[in-house]
């Protein structure tokens, strides 16, 4: 297997300059013109691509996590967890190359590293089953529950319409009006909102999955992976002063990082919830707001990975990797989760937008292993089959093109996907069913009542007191509200310490 960290990269050049044919070129420094001082020539032909090529350089961004930076490694799998799951990467003794974009989620390209943020932590793993893409955050838990939301939530983070700029208004406006964000907006406004850099943080799977046994067994898990470089953070000062220092400091330090030798190294742990105790949980499972007590179900070690790899070339591999929750393999589903199933449609739409197509032909989004689409033509076709039948079925020597007999069968029951109890087969809009304990601020108090000490509380409500600043006074007035429903001393304390900075 080739290395899939330089896989499209071009041999050393050398000699003279050639045009995109491949003809050497005259020359890389005066244009054709009538005459010594006369108009340039149409027919300076190296002149005209060298510019409309330029021109056409950018794809667009991506419309969130537009910053980030990658870098490849691999998975090593040195647990048994396959009573769990039969996917193929997570069986004892096997190795996987992957590759890890991390990103901020609301600047845009040039942005800061070091703005206050989540953190994208998106993950490709390049299975001998097929690409496997687990895109997650820096967080256990989101900010809102149902995909219908996430346009508004996005635009509510980004800039206004008419000023271009961000604005605290918009975004507690859109926190405090939508109460299910309390628990991610606790993380964001805590350490965990500048992490120092991108190896100084741990990543989450976030939703639910599914992992299937090879007895066909299903269980419910999350991902944690937890950083062995330690947590690290800024406060709002230290960020201030690194902003404007160097706005790429966390790219800079992963690629000097694994330049000097220093490999970054996640543990890989999954909560494990069996099939059926899902319908019953406390709190929802597949509410993406919510974590699951560590309590009720402790982490189990998977393996690790490990960072040592930087790109060839930022732009074909880290501007053009292409990430999608929907890039599944045998042994890995999803769970009934709002959120997650719209990300199944979300990414490789934004994909097929942003590069197109074809975009899984590009080298660094291609799977290690023979795919065997019917799928063809487009605009960039570059890899293609010859005089193969392009249709299924047919009965010209190209397999079938399904794995089924091509009857129809049950494929399973909605009680597969944890729809035991659909409440009712009617098409419906609501909202999440309500367990016991499911309250939009529960966790998010507990987090800053049992998880966080004195400092880091008050470091907390410091940085949510600072992330206010210009908000008009009915925001104002909302803001505490919110914070006193996660926890009456920090709505207090936040209104004090904004009260004094006024
Ligand atoms: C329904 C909710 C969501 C929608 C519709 C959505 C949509 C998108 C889109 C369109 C992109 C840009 C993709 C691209 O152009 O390459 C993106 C990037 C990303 N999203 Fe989401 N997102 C959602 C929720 C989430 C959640 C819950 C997480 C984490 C748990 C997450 C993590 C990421 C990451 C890490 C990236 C950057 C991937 C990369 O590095 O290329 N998103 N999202």
């Amino acid at each position: 297997m080739s290395d899939v960290s330089s896989r499209g990269l071009c041999p050393v050049a050398h000699g003279p300059s050639t045009g995109l044919n491949g003809a050497p070129v005259a020359s890389e420094n005066h244009s054709i013109t009538q005459g010594q001082q006369g108009s340039v020539a149409l027919h300076d032909f190296h002149l005209i691509e060298k510019l409309a090529h330029f021109n056409r350089e950018r794809v667009p961004e991506r419309v969130v996590h537009a910053k980030g930076s990658g870098a490849f490694g691999e998975l090593h799998t040195t647990e048994d967890v396959s009573a769990y799951t039969c996917a193929a990467l997570f069986q004892p003794g096997v190795t996987t190359p992957m590759l890890v974009r991390f990103s901020t989620v609301a600047g845009e390209q040039g942005s800061p590293d070091s703005w206050r943020d989540v953190r994208g932590f998106a993950c490709k793993f390049y299975t001998t089953e097929g690409n496997y893409d687990i895109v997650g955050n820096n967080t256990p838990v989101f900010f809102i529950r149902d995909g219908i939301k996430f346009p508004d939530f996005i635009h509510s983070q980004k800039r206004l319409p008419h000023t271009g700029l961000r604005d605290a208004n918009m975004q507690w406006d859109f926190w405090t009006r939508s109460p299910e964000t309390a628990h991610q907006v606790t993380y964001l406004m805590g350490d965990r909102g500048i992490p120092k850099t991108f190896r100084h943080m741990d990543g989450f799977g976030s939703h639910t999955y599914q992992w299937i046994n090879e007895a066909g067994e299903r269980f419910w898990v999350k991902y944690h992976f937890k950083t062995r470089q330690g947590w690290e953070y800024y406060s709002d000062e230290e960020a201030a002063a690194i902003t404007g220092a160097n706005a790429d400091s966390s790219r800079s330090d992963l690629w000097d990082a694994i330049e000097r030798g220093d490999f970054p190294i996640w543990d890989v742990y999954v909560q494990i919830m069996p099939f059926d105790e899902a319908e019953t949980y406390r709190w929802n499972p597949f509410d993406l707001t919510k974590t699951w007590s560590h309590k009720d179900y402790p982490l189990v070690k998977v393996g690790y990975f490990e960072l040592n790899r930087n790109p060839e070339n930022f732009f074909a591999q880290i501007e053009q990797a292409a990430f999608a929750p929907s890039n599944l393999v045998r042994g890995i589903g999803f769970s009934p989760d709002k959120m997650l199933i719209a990300r199944g449609f979300a990414y490789a739409d934004a994909h097929r937008y942003r590069i197109g197509a074809n975009h899984e032909q590009i080298p660094v989004n291609q799977p290690v292993c023979p795919v065997n689409s019917y799928a063809h033509d487009g605009a960039m076709t570059y890899q293609f089959r010859g005089a193969e039948p392009v249709y299924s079925p047919n009965g010209f020597g190209r397999e079938a093109g399904f794995n089924d007999s091509g009857n129809t069968v049950t494929v399973g029951t909605a009680g597969d996907m944890g729809l035991w109890d659909t409440h009712g087969n009617d098409f419906t809009r609501g909202a999440y069913v309500q367990h016991p304990e499911d309250d939009d601020f529960i966790q998010a108090g507990q987090l800053v009542r049992d998880v966080l000490d004195d400092a880091a509380r008050e470091r907390l409500a410091g940085n949510i007191a600072r992330a206010m600043s210009g908000v008009n006074s009915e925001i104002e007035a909302r803001v505490y509200e919110y914070w006193t429903n996660v926890d009456p001393w920090l709505g207090g304390r936040v209104r004090e310490l904004f009260t004094a900075a006024k």
